[in-house]
């Protein structure tokens, strides 16, 4: 540690085993994706047909000149078509990237840059809400200062007008006119790169979390086989978007391998109506569902009766992911979606991870709400106060993990040091996972959430530096601090702290501005809940911002703990005293 590696020496295609391994077998014809589109179109395509398509996508790469361990950014609708560039890419060894459709062309240039793609897969839209998010139009934003980018592959979806510029666009389906449709897939290293996603941290820029092949193939695969007790009946459905790496490892390499038909939504959940998933339970025959709770608070917001309308007797298994789930949530998908028969498995796990980590086995452990349960096999978590010693069951500490797993990432791409730093300098020689967490008396672990700058905002990872760094590149603002606080229906809500720069009047329409130069800079998913301007920010004599003082604030609670190391008290008095 920290550099483990798995499988030293072997060599394998990551492709070939999520696809050829099937052909020849009774799942060559079976369905690996059963698509729906937000308009409500449906598409089924068998493996043997999406080994057609990737092979054929494999040699339009080949032919545009990228080779193994050259980027590839892929900013996509979720459609079957992104599943395909991912499988290609790990076909012929390229690293992708994958970027969430609902980042801003900001966002996804500095990813870009930073791992200096080559060529950028899009589409010229996709569904969301009944209107198209014109995906095009914001790659070509994001390419005006992207200089390692020679070519753009672009998927028709919406048929929505796009500006093609000559020599760098080209049209997906024009691009693979008469490519075959077999491939000879090359293997490579255990540890060759398959793909950089990108998450939040609580410094800085988005960190290049570095998957590798074998080892990463092995957590998915192992634990999808395990957790969703994957059967060749089961039509299984992770509602994540690709952009995430959930999506990720239990949409594609996780259940691809082992041979799922899966469901991919395109949409939003509530289109047309707040039963859409319910809707599509029922039409395809769902038996696995892999969701987040800030879906299910929403459904539970939106009434019983949309839920009532529909039978959800196809339904086996549940799954839950990416923040905790409240009691009351969890009671609500087990009787109102489950019918109180099936199980849920409460997931843990990271980007970092890789694959899931704590877990119940469904049938197998017995369930507490919001409790994940008990450590995946092979992995060692423990719960250790701030000089790294165990806390007794019942206390609070922080989540690590002892041993190395074969799925973890491997560093941070292009900032080993920071890898190094981020995950192995809390603790020596162990990975420190950011999260609080305690172990009950039968040793259930219970994750209370982030303890570092990250926020989870409806399951979203924010780090509170980016915002505030988004904040203060707008002109009349000074000085921010983002916090998180609890929220009913997202987990945590967004408030920042803004003082502005002297001259600059706070109005409500300079909020407004604010909160749209964020979502501008970051993306929809990080603009703020709540802004509030301040005369000034408590910090301590050195001059850092106390977030735990704002915390307090935002929370509406009291200060607690120690604030002898304010420099001026009646900063906070004044925050306190022009509650919103
Ligand atoms: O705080 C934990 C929370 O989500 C964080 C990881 O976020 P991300 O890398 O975006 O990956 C999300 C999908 C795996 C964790 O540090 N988290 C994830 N799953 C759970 C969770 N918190 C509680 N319970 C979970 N099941």
């Amino acid at each position: 540690m920290p550099h483990a590696k798995w499988f030293i020496g072997g060599r394998l295609n990551v492709s070939e085993n999520c696809l050829d391994r099937h052909l020849g077998t009774a799942r060559e014809n079976k369905a690996a994706i059963i698509f729906e589109g937000e308009p409500g179109d449906v598409r089924t395509i068998t493996y043997k047909q999406l080994h057609f398509h990737v092979c054929r996508l494999a040699h339009v790469f080949e032919n545009m000149g990228i080779q193994a361990g050259d980027r590839i950014a892929i900013y996509m609708p979720m459609v079957p078509e992104a599943v395909i560039a991912m499988l290609a890419c790990a076909r012929i060894g390229a690293v992708h990237t994958v970027v969430f459709g609902g980042f801003s062309p900001e966002a996804l240039k500095d990813r870009i840059n930073d791992c200096k793609a080559r060529l950028v897969i899009t589409a010229d839209g996709g569904w969301r809400r009944g209107k198209i998010v014109e995906l095009k139009a914001a790659v070509d934003k994001a390419l005006e200062n992207t200089p390692t980018v020679h070519s753009v592959l672009v998927l028709r979806r919406c048929g929505n007008p796009v500006q093609m510029k000559e020599g760098r666009d080209i049209w997906w389906h024009e691009a693979w006119e008469g490519a075959p449709n077999q491939h000879k897939a090359k293997a490579f290293d255990s540890e060759h790169p398959l793909f950089i996603l990108y998450t939040s941290g609580s410094t800085g820029k988005p960190k290049g979390v570095l998957h590798t092949s074998a080892g990463y193939l092995l957590g998915c695969k192992m634990s999808a086989h395990y957790v969703f007790d994957i059967k060749d009946s089961d039509l299984y459905w992770c509602t994540a978007d690709i952009g995430w790496i959930t999506g990720h490892s239990y949409v594609v390499y996780g259940l691809m391998s082992n041979g799922a038909t899966m469901l991919i939504y395109e949409g939003a959940p509530n289109h047309p109506q707040p039963d859409r998933f319910w809707r599509m339970v029922d039409r395809h025959g769902v038996t696995i569902l892999y969701t987040a709770p800030t879906a299910i608070r929403a459904f539970m917001r939106w009434g019983d009766n949309y839920v009532l309308r529909h039978r959800l007797d196809s339904l086996r298994l549940l799954g839950s992911v990416g923040e905790p789930i409240n009691p009351e949530a969890w009671m609500w998908y087990h009787t109102m979606i489950g019918k109180k028969r099936c199980p849920i498995v409460d997931t843990w796990w990271q980007t970092e991870t890789g694959a899931i980590m704590i877990t119940p086995l469904p049938g197998v452990t017995p369930l507490k709400p919001g409790s994940g349960t008990q450590p995946f096999f092979g992995v060692v978590p423990k719960v250790v106060d701030d000089q790294g010693k165990e806390v007794p069951r019942g206390s609070g500490g922080k989540l690590i993990i002892t041993k190395p797993w074969p799925s973890m990432l491997r560093t941070l791409w292009g900032d080993d040091e920071r890898y190094k730093k981020q995950y192995w300098s809390e603790f020596a020689g162990v990975y420190f996972t950011g999260d609080g967490a305690r172990q009950d008396k039968d040793g259930y672990f219970w994750i209370v959430g982030r303890i570092d700058d990250v926020l989870n905002v409806s399951g979203h990872r924010i780090g509170t530096a980016e915002v505030e760094s988004a904040l203060v590149s707008h002109s009349s603002v000074a000085e921010a601090a983002a916090v998180g606080r609890p929220d009913e229906l997202k987990g945590q809500a967004l408030v920042c702290f803004v003082t502005l720069k002297a001259g600059i009047e706070a109005s409500d329409k300079l909020k407004e501005e604010l909160r749209s130069h964020v979502a501008h800079e970051i993306g929809a998913l990080a603009r703020p809940d709540y802004i509030r301007f301040a005369s000034g920010l408590p910090k301590t004599r050195s001059g850092k911002i106390m977030r735990r003082i704002l915390k307090e604030i935002a929370t509406g609670g009291e200060i607690k703990g120690d604030t002898s190391t304010l420099e001026d008290f009646s900063v906070v008095a004044s925050l306190q005293s022009d509650e919103e």
